[in-house]
């Protein structure tokens, strides 16, 4: 077990990312066993295949909350908690779209992709609400097989969790650029820059590096939201009027 964990390790490490540790002196049970599931959970993620990232792509063909009011899924995320996420632990996902969306209206941010894309774009952990297992949810995303360089990230298959759910239902329903920001929003940047053709870049550039920025950095289980969903109501029911297949 642990020569697997250094594995992971080394291989995130390369990229600038780290499983967290669990100390063994840590003196809260609680935290101990949530940073243990944590790395299980992302060891099993990290071990999908080509033929589960298909099998994945196949079952979510079918509607798994039937049609609804995205404003309805909206308010679901209070539900929702990500086990993996040491950033928040037990912080509903909820808090952590209005931290976000928070976050870029401190900064100012008005392009309005921006925020409908914060918005929703992790809607598809409401699958953590259904007994799909945790590692084809959550956790960041590579490629599960080596491409050539350049050869566009929608040519590649990378590990299946919440983005490519929420990119399926979406896609239909919002312009090209905030589909793409929603499906790749948790690929690791770094070791995936080479496969990306130049409207990757482009994308990259403009939305994706901001955007990783509002979503990592407003984590904090005391980062108390000053703004509510109540506050995007409008635009939410103006972006998608008719409930979607979900
Ligand atoms: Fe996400
Ligand atoms: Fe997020």
């Amino acid at each position: 077990m642990k020569s697997v964990i250094k594995t992971t390790n080394q291989f995130l490490n390369k990229f600038g990312y780290k499983l967290t540790q669990v100390k063994d002196n840590d003196s809260d049970i609680y935290r101990r066993e949530f940073l243990k599931n944590s790395r299980s959970v992302n060891q099993a993620h990290n071990q999908q295949t080509v033929e589960k990232v298909k099998y994945l792509k196949e079952k979510y063909q079918e509607p798994v909350f039937g049609k609804v009011y995205v404003w309805d899924l909206m308010k679901d995320l209070a539900h929702c908690i990500d086990p993996t996420d040491p950033s928040l632990y037990c912080v509903s996902q909820l808090v952590h779209t209005m931290q976000v969306v928070g976050a870029m209206e401190e900064d100012g941010v008005e392009d309005e992709d921006m925020i409908i894309s914060a918005l929703i774009h992790d809607l598809g952990k409401l699958l953590l609400l259904t007994d799909e297992a945790p590692e084809n949810i959550v956790c960041m995303n590579t490629v599960v097989t080596s491409y050539e360089e350049g050869i566009g990230l929608d040519n590649c298959i990378f590990q299946w969790n919440h983005d490519e759910f929420v990119y399926d239902r979406f896609k239909d329903y919002v312009p090209k650029n905030i589909a793409w920001i929603i499906r790749y929003h948790s690929i690791m940047i770094k070791p995936n820059l080479v496969l990306m053709n130049e409207q990757d870049k482009i994308y990259t550039e403009k939305y994706l590096k901001s955007f990783r920025k509002y979503d990592m950095d407003s984590k904090s289980i005391y980062n108390l939201p000053k703004n509510k969903l109540s506050d995007y109501r409008e635009l939410i029911e103006k972006s998608f009027p008719e409930p979607i297949i979900f």
